[in-house]
Parts: C-alpha cells; sequence; structure tokens
C-alpha cells in the first residue's frame, strides 16, 4: 500500500477538524508506531483497569464463553490486533474450525497469524486484512454455518452511539443469519475512578494525548508547541462518555501545512470519546441492531462486562 493516501487523508481531518467551532481530531490517529507503544504502557498502568478486568473474565468464564459459542465454530475477531485476548478463549475451543483475524495492518496480521500459528499447531488460521467498519466477505471455506464474533476491548465504545449500533448490524451481515457475537464493553461506574483511568499519576495517557500533534508536526510539517498543550480527561455523564481533551494553556496560533488556525487560552480540541454503558443499555443498543442479547460476564467489582448476542 502507499502512504501518499493515508497521509492525505491525515491532512484532510486535521485541517477540517481544526477549523470547526469545537476543534476535533479522530481517535483512529492515535495509533502509530508511538502511539501504539504508548496504549500497550497505558494497558499495564495501575489505573487503567479495562484490559487486566477483561482478561481476567475471559480466563474466569472462559468455559462458559467457549459453551455459548456453537460446536465446531468459525471465530472471526474484529480488529485482531496481538491476539492477546483471543488466546484465552482458543484454549477453551479445542474443535474450532476456523480463527479469522480481521485487522488493517496487513503485515502485522499475517506475522501475527504465523505466530498464532505456531502456539496453535492444530488451528486453522484465515487472516483477512480488512477495515472491520466496512462491508467484507468471509474467507471461502470457513463456512456459514455456527460463525461467531469476537470484539473485545471496549472498542465499541469509541463510537457514537448511532454509529456502534450500524457496527454491531453491520457485523451481523458479515457474520449471518444464526451467529453468535462476544463483545467487550466497558461500564458506568464511579466518575473517580473512569477519570484517574484517562488521566494516570505517571502521565502515560497525556503522553498518548499529546503523540496526536507530535504526528501533525512529524507527518504534516505542523508547528504545534506540545508545551503549550495540556491532557484533559472529563466523565460526561450526560453522553455517559469519558472525554479527552488537549487544552490550549494560551492564546496561540499554530500552523498547519501552510494554514494558520488560532487558539483562545483554555480552548480544546477534542480527540477522543470512550462510551460507557450499563449492561442494559448496552442490552438495548444490540437489540435496537437486531441482536438478541444473551448471557453478560463481568468481574466481581463490576467494572466491565462481557456479553453474548444472537443473531435470529
Ligand atoms: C482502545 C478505545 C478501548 O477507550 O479505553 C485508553 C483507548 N484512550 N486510554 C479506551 C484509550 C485512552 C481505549 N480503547
Amino acid at each position: 500500500m502507499s502512504r501518499l493516501p493515508d497521509d492525505r487523508a491525515f491532512l484532510e481531518d486535521v485541517l477540517a477538524g481544526f477549523a470547526k467551532p469545537q476543534k476535533v481530531l479522530p481517535a483512529k490517529y492515535f495509533y502509530d508506531a508511538a502511539g501504539s507503544d504508548l496504549f500497550e504502557e497505558i494497558t499495564r498502568l495501575p489505573e487503567y483497569y479495562p484490559t487486566r478486568t477483561e482478561l481476567g473474565i475471559l480466563d474466569a468464564r472462559g468455559p462458559e464463553i467457549a459453551a455459548a459459542l456453537p460446536p465446531r465454530a468459525t471465530l472471526v475477531e474484529f480488529g485482531s490486533g496481538s491476539t492477546v485476548k483471543v488466546r484465552r478463549l482458543l484454549r477453551h475451543l479445542p474443535d474450532l474450525r476456523a480463527y479469522v483475524p480481521v485487522d488493517v495492518s496487513e503485515s502485522f496480521l499475517l506475522s501475527e497469524a504465523a505466530v498464532l500459528r505456531a502456539d496453535f499447531p492444530k488451528l486453522r488460521v484465515e487472516p483477512v486484512a480488512a477495515d472491520f467498519t466496512q462491508p467484507f466477505a468471509l474467507p471461502a471455506g470457513v463456512g456459514t454455518e455456527g460463525v461467531a464474533g469476537f470484539f473485545p476491548g471496549s472498542t465499541i465504545g469509541n463510537f457514537e452511539p448511532p454509529e456502534a449500533s450500524r457496527l454491531l448490524a453491520q457485523f451481523g451481515r458479515v457474520l449471518g443469519n444464526g451467529a453468535t457475537l462476544i463483545v467487550g464493553v466497558d461500564l458506568v461506574k464511579d466518575r473517580t475512578v473512569l477519570e484517574a483511568a484517562y488521566d494516570d499519576a505517571a502521565g502515560v495517557t497525556a503522553r498518548f494525548n499529546l503523540n496526536l500533534l507530535a504526528r501533525i508536526n512529524r507527518e504534516l510539517g505542523g508547528d504545534l508547541d506540545l508545551a503549550s498543550f495540556r491532557h484533559r480527561a472529563l466523565f460526561n455523564g450526560h453522553a455517559s462518555r469519558i472525554e479527552m481533551h488537549l487544552v490550549s494553556t494560551r492564546a496561540q496560533t499554530v500552523g498547519v501545512a501552510g494554514r494558520c488556525f488560532a487558539f483562545t487560552e483554555g480552548e480544546t480540541i477534542h480527540t477522543e470519546n470512550s462510551y460507557k454503558y450499563t449492561v442494559e443499555s448496552f442490552r438495548a443498543l444490540a437489540a435496537a441492531a437486531g441482536w438478541v442479547p444473551g448471557a453478560v460476564w463481568t468481574d466481581p467489582e463490576r467494572l466491565f462486562a462481557v456479553h453474548a448476542l444472537r443473531r435470529g
């Protein structure tokens, strides 16, 4: 793949986002090499409970989750990344027909598939390089019966609720009638716990957020002064979401690719939403997208939920 279309999309999104009354940058741009490393670091922070809590649920409830899947299932993972989470399920699924990891990054997808094949020699691994937000076909030969989807990590929380609903409906079309979907969703909880998870004491999330500006400087010839922006994370209770912003600490004008953008003191760039659902609000969202809510597994502290959904 050529880099040019990606760079152009990034440039267009930055210029359009900075021209809005509430300046905004799409969260998908967090994950360049530096940002992906910082996210890995976030998942190990004491305050960032989602990753370790979901892994704990997959370990503790693995046999029950496996039992919710059809026998000899084909398991399709949307946004498979490093396959850390699915490994916890694979242990409990000795009769899986095929595992289909789906990811946009083709080189990463293929290298992870090779590692997985070495670790699970009996498993048929059929990677698909695709953007899971767009329709795509399952590989020929993995069957149309007993298909299950896996979407962990509360990635669903990055989408606006109407978009999240469209995404769940689109997963249904990819997986087909009779499919099962296992989705990890972060739960609504005390705002101090939520805000600490997105504003850690070591400042890793702040570096993750500010890396967006560093990327603009590196890749788009921006002249943003990182020292005059600071990280802010707050829970918006009305919208039931964590919002991340970059706050301009002074009035300033910044340049990106020959264009100028003015900031007043205290003005923010809205960089991410991470929606939080109750068990019931997520079941309602899934039902509106054509799924029948099934079992729900949570940790003892009810920080995180793993839902089983079925498509009639
Ligand atoms: C990868 C979208 C699940 O929302 O918790 C973590 C991203 N942002 N800390 C989340 C993130 C700041 C994360 N997701």
